[in-house]
């Protein structure tokens, strides 16, 4: 084959030269220079003349839009940040970028998607009418069972990883099986090991080139850094060689209609590495957050052309695996028995699902000019505001005191709503008096001391009460100090003691 010219664009002027530069000559900007495959001219002129578009009409396009049901991914919490409702999960040809740290469970997440699918866990688009034998990509996803291939390209892992984590995923599933069901056991494990394939390569159009000619359910590549393309000179994870990639795996998965997940790094700054065009030219990207030395993981959708990007998947990683939590609430939720000093249970929302989260504050005697306001799973400028608060509308001493406050479970948010859970903690702490036991907290806490309703204060009030918590403390109290009188804290100004 021969070889493709590839220019250097300034990806800020659009000026192009034949050689890399750290700078653009044109513009002058800085590591702007990306390598792109030149197209030749004639081929270019060639397609303007000759292709025609045929177009779509409403009615066509109304058709194929009652055909397309979304294939489930056999996780139901991965499906729900997907979209579509009860019934939510992948769409034909989608093409899907999960994002994040390292050793966050990226490879473990998708093995599990892909032993799921393999195995005829997901109920797929349009199976039961299917034969399976059809070659065109629409009935592709009807295949049988049996033969129903999911494609693995591992660029990162070899085979023999990915095998050992396949055991360790499915050791759990076996010794919960009696032995009653040790023949569909077996046959399961048959049709796994038919079903998965691995690609051990890293060239791009090797891929391609696969997946245009062998019918696949699903495709996972691990990772989209580690492709490379010969038409490009540039190493594996540059700019160039990443877009170019994305690029041709994105017109194969429409063209066949075949779902895609790309697995994607995630820099020291917390981005997706490679260019904001990868974000671009996928359909979704979801980011898998959490702390690696906590089991909790956070699946999120940051952009979602089929879906809400406001629901978020709520996983535990096991010995053997994920598991969906389907009732997040009890993981976030303190261990103790409700009676100790310091916390306070607020309900935010995660999406459209209400949580119930424990905030533990710590109030201690500063020896520090500036006395120290640290928050872990919550912003550090919000503390400060109402710690000032506390001080101004309660009377409590707070700048005499180091301030830490963490929700509990590894869990992050944004949410006014978990203010008011946030100062009556920090009341309880400073006051060495704990809340009444089952009270939640809901409510924005004003610079004025007063407590403002939060949106969709129902759902959290019933998932409140659900869980047992018969008190909810909310702007009903109309003011801080109100709020404070009615969970029995004192209010008045409380000194310091020494040693405190
Ligand atoms: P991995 O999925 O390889 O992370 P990534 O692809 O995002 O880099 O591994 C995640 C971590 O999870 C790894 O440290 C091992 C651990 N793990 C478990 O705790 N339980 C399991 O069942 C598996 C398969 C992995
Ligand atoms: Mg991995």
């Amino acid at each position: 084959m021969s070889k493709s010219k590839t220019v250097y664009v300034c990806q800020n002027c659009g000026s192009s030269q034949s050689k890399w530069a750290g700078q653009c000559g044109q513009c002058g900007e800085w590591n702007t220079l990306v390598e792109e495959v030149l197209e030749e001219a004639g081929a270019k002129l060639g397609q303007r003349s000759a292709t025609v578009p045929k177009g779509l009409k409403l009615s066509d396009v109304a058709k194929s839009q009652n055909q397309t049901q979304r294939v489930s991914t056999t996780i139901s919490e991965l499906d729900r940040v997907l979209g579509g409702g009860d019934s939510g999960g992948m769409v034909a040809g989608a093409v899907m970028l999960l994002g994040g740290a390292p050793g966050i469970g990226k490879s473990t997440l998708l093995t599990q998607v892909v032993m799921g699918v393999a195995t005829g866990g997901g109920k797929l688009n349009g199976e039961s009418k299917s034969n399976g034998n059809s070659k065109s990509g629409g009935d592709k996803i009807g295949a049988a069972p049996n033969n129903r291939q999911v494609v693995y390209v591992c660029g990162e892992e070899n085979p023999d990883q990915i095998y050992l984590r396949i055991k360790r995923i499915n050791s759990n599933e076996q010794q919960k099986q009696t032995q009653t069901e040790s023949d569909q056991k077996t046959s399961t494990k048959e049709i796994l090991e038919n079903n998965v394939v691995f690609l051990t390569t890293t060239n791009v159009d090797e891929v391609v080139a696969y997946l245009q000619r062998v019918p696949t359910v699903l495709i996972i590549i691990d990772s989209i850094q580690t492709m490379t393309t010969t038409d490009l000179t540039g190493v594996a994870g540059s700019v160039g060689q990443v877009r170019e990639c994305t690029d041709r795996l994105v017109r194969v998965a429409k063209q066949t209609r075949t779902p895609l997940f790309l697995i994607g790094h995630i820099t020291k700054e917390g981005k997706l590495a490679g260019p904001m065009v990868l974000e671009h030219a996928v359909d979704a990207v979801l980011e898998l957050t959490g702390d690696r030395s906590e089991e909790v993981r956070l699946l999120r959708a940051v952009k979602n052309r089929f879906g809400a990007t406001d629901e978020v998947g709520v996983f535990k990683m096991g010995e053997s695996g994920f598991e969906s939590v389907l009732n997040p609430s009890e993981i976030f939720l303190g261990q103790h028995d409700g009676l100790t000093s310091g916390a306070a249970v607020a309900v935010v929302m995660e999406g459209t699902r209400p949580l119930l989260v424990e905030v533990q504050a710590l109030a201690v005697r500063s020896y520090l000019p500036t006395p120290r306001r640290i928050g872990r799973g919550l912003d550090s400028n919000r503390l400060h505001i109402l710690t000032a608060v506390l001080e101004k509308h309660l009377g409590l001493p707070v700048s005499s005191y180091d301030v830490f406050v963490s929700l509990t479970g590894g869990f992050v948010t944004k949410e006014p709503a978990v203010d008011l859970a946030v100062c009556l903690a920090l009341v309880s702490s400073i006051t060495n008096q704990p809340l009444p036991s089952h009270t939640a907290c809901v409510g924005e806490v004003g610079l004025l001391g007063e407590i403002r309703p939060v949106a969709l204060f129902s759902r959290r009030l019933k998932e409140a009460q659900r869980l047992g918590y018969s008190t909810v403390i909310a702007h009903h109290q109309r003011t801080l100090r109100s709020a404070t009188e009615a969970v029995g804290l004192p209010t008045k100004l409380i000194k310091p003691k020494k040693g405190e």
